[in-house]
């Protein structure tokens, strides 16, 4: 694979990624002219670049509004998402939004470990009883869709099409995506309008919002990639005897962005005020070295904030699939075509005794 030459905007599903990753210690720091950003793709240099203040996440309203008016489309929904989601905010207004989620998340981790185990029982036995089940479609989709209907109290699980509110976060998407990702948005907050009628304050939406549209597709396509893996990895063995690793082995958030805020120098090259980097996640998750899988989950202010949530329902899976005595193969498997996220759109498995 020639480093220079290669798709930065795909590199994050190829099937050949992980051997990339794999030898990417020392990979120079390089600046892809197809999509505009300097490639980081060694891990120890993602979670550095991470960590320092000269590099910021910055919102993305203003760009919204001038499409509105390019284009002439409604995005209030979009807008209103930009204000209130900690990744895409800095400084003062980021620091309170991260406390209202954590507040918020604390206060309902033992809602969720109380839900978990009957939660994951009644979506994952479909393993146990189908000779066929496509993974994404039929069990982790529903069931990441229930677990954020009990963490924003609200009664139904709305079903969802896997990534399109995170459009919100692709700088690459078309304007059909972002529209898509006007209603998909549109949707999480009429699902949330009955807790403002029993009396949480309105000003909460912002948090039960920004917790869906982060975690939802981030938690989908890290349990959906990474059981793939584990599972193309076993080679006709039994769930059972699948060896769970503590940690996802796959991240389905592989890429961070984040904009230069002044010029400085890095590693022979100089970042400009204003210039973008890539950084990929991957580069960590495939990494050595004991961290690696606390360090999937960010680092830096923008850590991620539900990583307890993620890796209790991600243990609590890996129990449940520890019980089913049946051989799985993947018949077929299909990534979503996604710029930032590594999200499965197929996993289709036959299980057999
Ligand atoms: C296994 C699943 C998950 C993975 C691998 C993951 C990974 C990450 C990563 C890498 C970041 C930092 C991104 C960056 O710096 O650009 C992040 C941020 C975030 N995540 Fe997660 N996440 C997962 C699940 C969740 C869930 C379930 C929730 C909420 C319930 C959540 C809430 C957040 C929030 C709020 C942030 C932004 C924090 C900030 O900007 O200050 N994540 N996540």
């Amino acid at each position: 694979m020639h480093y220079r030459a290669m798709n930065f905007l795909n590199l994050h599903t190829r099937s050949d990624r992980a051997a990339f990753f794999a030898e990417g210690k020392g990979r120079p720091v390089v600046f892809d002219k197809a999509c505009q950003r300097w490639i980081v793709a060694d891990g120890a240099q993602v979670i550095e670049l991470l960590k320092d203040s000269r590099l910021i996440s910055p919102n993305i309203a203003a760009g919204l509004d001038r499409l509105q008016r390019r284009f002439g489309v409604q995005l209030p929904n979009l807008i209103f998402a930009a204000g209130c989601i900690p990744l895409i905010n800095e400084g003062a207004a980021h620091g309170e939004m991260r406390r209202s989620m954590s507040h918020c998340l604390g206060d309902h981790r033992k809602r969720m470990e109380a839900a978990a185990g009957e939660l994951v029982e009644r979506h994952f036995s479909i393993l146990d009883g189908r000779s066929e089940v496509e993974l994404i479609g039929e069990t982790l989709a529903p069931f990441v869709a229930e677990v954020f209907s009990i963490l924003t109290q609200t009664d139904e699980a709305p079903a969802f099409v896997p990534q399109d509110a995170t459009r919100i976060f692709d700088h690459w998407a078309s304007l059909n995506a972002l529209l898509a990702a006007e209603v998909a948005i549109g949707t999480i907050r009429r699902g949330l309008e009955p807790l403002f009628r029993r009396g949480i304050p309105r000003e909460q939406e912002g948090v039960y919002l920004a917790l869906t549209i982060l975690g939802r597709d981030s938690l989908l396509a890290t349990l959906g990639d990474s059981l793939a893996t584990l599972i193309a990895d076993s080679a006709g063995r039994c769930l059972s005897e699948i060896e769970y690793p503590a940690h996802p082995p796959e991240t389905g958030v592989a890429i961070a962005e984040r904009q230069a805020t002044e010029s400085f120098a890095y590693d022979g090259v100089t970042f400009r005020k204003g210039d973008w980097l890539r950084l990929y996640f991957q580069g960590v998750t495939y990494g050595h070295g004991a961290a690696k899988g606390a360090l999937m989950f960010g680092a830096g202010p923008h850590a991620c904030l539900g990583r307890h949530l993620a890796l209790d329902l991600w243990g609590a899976i890996a129990g449940k699939l520890a019980s089913i005595h049946r051989r799985a193969e993947i018949v077929e498997f299909a990534y979503c075509d996604n710029h930032v996220f590594a999200m499965p759109r197929t996993v289709r498995l036959e299980l057999h005794r």
